[in-house]
C-alpha cells in the first residue's frame, strides 16, 4: 500500500462540505487542537485553506485511534478517513462545520516541540511581538496572518494580470545603483571590484523607468522592492514593495483612469466591493485648507473653518498675533463627551511636538441660548462669538475647537486633533467605507534649511503655466504631481515628468546643484533627454500599505512576511550582523571605533 504522502491529498482542510458526505479523503496539515472526549479523540487539522475536524474512535478504526492519541499541537500529519455529514450538529462557526472526517489512518510526517507562541489561539494572541518575530515561521502559521498573505498574493497576481492586459510590460530595473542625492537616505553596498566605491540600493526605480520611456517601451510596470534607510514607523519599513508604473504620452487623467481600473478590480475581486468611479480629486491647497493634511481621511466631517478674518481686531492676543486661526465644530451628538477634563487632555495633546506643537487649544461649548461657555468668550465678545458660530455651522450643544499659529503648526495640530477625535469619538461608522481620493497640484518645492528641496522628486514636472515662476518665486510653483489617498493613508504617489532637458536643468539649478554636480550626478539622464524623449508620467503604489488596509491590519508587519523591527533588525536571523576582518579587508573597509567603545 503506498503511503498517504505518495497517494497525495484529495482535498485541502477548508473545502469539505455536506455534499461530500460519504467520500473517502486524505488531508495533510498541522494539528491545530487535539482533545479526548469520552474515549473519542477530536483533531482539528489545519492547513492554509482552513480547518477540518477529524474524529477517531476505537469503533471507527482502532489503530488510527491509537496513533491519534499520541498527536500533539503542531505535529505535521496526513490523515485518511470518511466524510460524515453532521446534520443538525453542524458547527456554524467553521467553514467546514457541516462535516467531520472519521479517521481511519494517520501518518506522522514530523512531531513538534511545544511552540513558544500559541498558534491555535489566534484571536487572543498573547505572545510578545519580539517572540513573534523571533519565531516568525510559527507566527506566520496563525490563520489570521495566513489570510493576510493569501490576500497579498491575490493583490500581486491581479495587479500583474490587470496591468499586462492593459498593455504594460513587466520589466526589471537594477537594485544596485549609483547613489543619487535627494529623497530618502540610501543603504550603501561596498564594491570589491572598485575599491573604495559604493553602490546604493535603489530607493525606487524612478530614473530607470523614465529611461524605459526614452527607450520606447511605452508602458512599464514592476512589482519591486525599494530600500530606504529611514526612521521606521508602523507604516514604514526599510525594504518595502512598490507597484511601480510609468507610461508614455501620459496625462494625469489618462493615468488616473488606468489606476482606478486597477484599484476597482482589486477591491472587486479580493473584497467583493464595488468602488464608485471616478475617484474624487482634490487640489493640495484645498486638502490643506479643509483638513490640514495632504492625505485627508474624508470618511467623516470635522472640516476646518478659517476664522482669521472674524477674529481680527478682537484684542485676544493669541488670535491677534497668529497668521492662521482655524477651528472645527464637533456636532452636539458627540460634543457631550468633551468634558472639561477631556478638553484639558486635548490641549496637552495638541501641544506635543509630534502632534504639531500648538501653543494652546481654545474651546467653546454652545449653550442653549446660543451664548458661549468658553475661556475666550469674554475676550472675543458676544457678537464675534455669534458670527463665528454661524460661520462654523454650530448650534446649541456643539463644541468648537480652535488653534491659532503659523500655517504649518495650525494645520498639523488641528489635523492631529481631528484624527484623535475620529478615533476617540468613533466617528467612522462601519468598516466598509473605502474613500479614495486623488490629491493633486502639490507644490513643486518645499523650503528647508538647505534652501529649496523637491516636494516629490526632482523629475516631477511643474505645471506648464508655472514654468516662468521657477525664476521669480519657486515656492509658488505647483507640480503635476498626485497622490492616491485611501482613508487617510497615502497609498501611492506619482507625477508627470519633465522630459525637456532645459526644464530639468532649471529645476536642478533651483535645487542649488552646480553645473558640475548636475553633470556628475544626473549627466546620463540629461543626455538621454537629448534623444527624443516622449512626454511621460507614472506612479508607484505601496503594495504593503494597500495590503495592510485591505486586511484591516494595524501595522505593515502584519503583511510583510519577514519584517524588520523599528530598529531595523530581523530578530529571527539576527541581522544586521558583524562582518569579519577578512571580509572587510576584501572590501577595503577598516573599522572606525564605535562612539563610546573602548578601542
Ligand atoms: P514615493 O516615495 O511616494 O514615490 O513612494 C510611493 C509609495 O510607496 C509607499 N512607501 C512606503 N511603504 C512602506 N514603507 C516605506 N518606507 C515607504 N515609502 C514609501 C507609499 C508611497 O505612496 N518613484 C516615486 C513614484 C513615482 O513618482 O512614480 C516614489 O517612489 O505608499
Ligand atoms: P490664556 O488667555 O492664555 O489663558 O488662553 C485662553 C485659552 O486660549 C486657553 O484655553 C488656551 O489653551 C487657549 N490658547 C492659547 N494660545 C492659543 C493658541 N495659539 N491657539 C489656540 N488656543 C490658544
Amino acid at each position: 500500500m503506498p503511503s498517504l504522502l505518495e497517494q497525495g491529498r484529495t482535498h485541502d482542510c477548508g473545502s469539505l462540505r455536506a455534499s461530500d458526505d460519504g467520500r473517502e479523503v486524505i488531508l495533510f496539515g498541522w494539528v491545530h487542537r487535539q482533545r479526548n472526549r469520552g474515549g473519542r479523540i477530536f483533531v482539528d487539522l489545519r492547513d492554509r485553506a482552513g480547518i477540518t475536524q477529524i474524529v477517531f474512535g476505537p469503533d471507527i478504526h482502532a489503530e488510527a485511534h491509537g496513533l491519534a492519541a499520541g498527536l500533539r499541537a503542531e505535529y505535521c500529519v496526513a490523515i485518511a478517513g470518511k466524510v460524515i455529514s453532521r446534520g443538525e450538529n453542524a458547527n456554524e462557526n467553521m467553514a467546514t462545520g457541516a462535516i467531520e472526517v472519521e479517521g481511519t489512518a494517520v501518518e506522522l510526517f514530523s512531531s513538534s516541540e511545544p511552540t513558544p507562541l500559541t498558534i491555535a489561539d489566534d484571536e487572543r494572541l498573547d505572545a510578545l511581538e519580539t517572540t513573534r518575530l523571533r519565531y516568525r515561521y510559527l507566527d506566520l502559521r496563525r490563520p489570521s496572518l495566513q489570510r493576510n498573505f493569501i490576500l497579498r498574493s491575490q493583490v500581486a497576481t491581479l495587479t500583474r494580470a490587470t496591468l499586462a492586459a492593459a498593455g504594460f510590460l513587466e520589466l526589471e530595473t537594477p537594485y544596485m545603483v549609483k547613489y543619487t542625492p535627494g529623497g530618502a537616505r540610501n543603504f550603501l553596498v561596498p564594491s570589491r571590484l572598485s575599491p573604495g566605491k559604493f553602490y546604493a540600493l535603489a530607493e525606487s526605480p524612478q530614473i530607470f523607468k523614465q529611461l524605459f520611456m526614452v527607450a520606447g517601451f511605452d508602458k512599464y510596470f514592476q512589482i519591486t522592492r525599494c530600500f530606504r534607510d529611514e526612521d521606521l514607523r508602523n507604516d514604514r519599513q526599510p525594504e518595502f514593495t512598490q507597484i511601480d508604473i510609468e507610461m508614455s504620452f501620459a496625462t494625469p487623467e489618462r493615468l488616473f483612469d488606468h489606476m482606478e481600473a486597477l484599484m476597482a478590480r482589486l477591491w472587486q475581486e479580493v473584497l467583493g466591493v464595488e468602488l464608485p468611479r471616478p475617484f474624487l480629486r482634490m487640489p493640495w491647497a484645498e486638502a490643506m485648507a479643509r483638513y490640514g493634511s495632504d492625505k485627508p481621511d474624508i470618511r467623516f466631517g470635522l472640516e476646518f473653518h478659517d476664522i482669521s478674518d472674524l477674529v481680527r481686531g478682537s484684542g485676544f492676543g493669541p488670535f491677534e498675533q497668529a497668521g492662521y486661526v482655524k477651528g472645527l465644530c464637533v456636532p452636539a451628538e458627540h460634543a457631550g463627551e468633551l468634558s472639561r477634563g477631556r478638553l484639558d487632555k486635548l490641549t496637552e495633546f495638541v501641544k506635543k511636538r509630534e502632534h504639531g506643537g500648538a501653543k494652546g487649544l481654545a474651546w467653546a461649548k454652545i449653550k442653549d441660548d446660543g451664548s458661549w461657555n468658553s475661556p475666550i468668550a469674554k475676550a472675543l465678545g458676544a457678537e464675534r462669538c455669534a458670527a463665528i458660530a454661524a460661520a462654523m455651522g454650530a448650534g446649541p450643544g456643539s463644541a468648537l475647537l480652535f488653534i491659532a499659529d503659523d500655517f504649518h503648526t495650525t494645520h498639523a495640530a488641528l489635523n492631529a486633533l481631528r484624527l484623535e477625535l475620529r478615533d476617540s469619538l468613533g466617528l467612522v461608522k462601519g468598516d466598509a467605507q473605502w474613500r479614495f481620493l486623488w490629491v493633486t497640484n502639490f507644490p513643486l518645492f518645499e523650503k528647508s534649511d538647505r534652501g529649496w528641496v523637491s516636494a516629490h522628486h526632482p523629475f516631477t514636472s511643474p505645471r506648464l503655466d508655472d514654468i516662468p515662476l521657477l525664476d521669480e518665486d519657486p515656492g509658488k510653483v505647483l507640480a503635476q504631481a498626485y497622490d492616491l489617498v485611501l482613508n487617510g493613508n497615502e497609498i501611492g504617489g506619482g507625477s508627470i515628468r519633465i522630459h525637456r532637458s532645459d526644464v530639468q536643468a532649471k529645476i536642478f539649478e533651483v535645487l542649488g546643484l552646480s553645473e558640475a554636480e548636475i553633470q556628475q550626478k544626473f549627466g546620463f539622464l540629461l543626455e538621454a533627454f537629448r534623444y527624443g524623449p516622449p512626454p511621460h508620467g507614472g506612479i508607484a503604489f505601496g503594495l504593503d500599505r494597500i495590503a495592510m488596509l485591505m486586511c484591516d491590519a494595524q501595522s505593515l508587519r502584519d503583511v510583510i512576511a519577514f519584517p524588520k523591527t523599528s530598529r531595523g533588525q530581523d530578530l529571527m536571523t539576527g541581522c544586521p550582523g558583524e562582518a569579519d576582518d577578512e571580509q572587510l579587508a576584501e572590501l577595503f573597509i577598516t573599522h572606525r571605533p564605535l562612539p563610546g567603545s573602548a578601542d
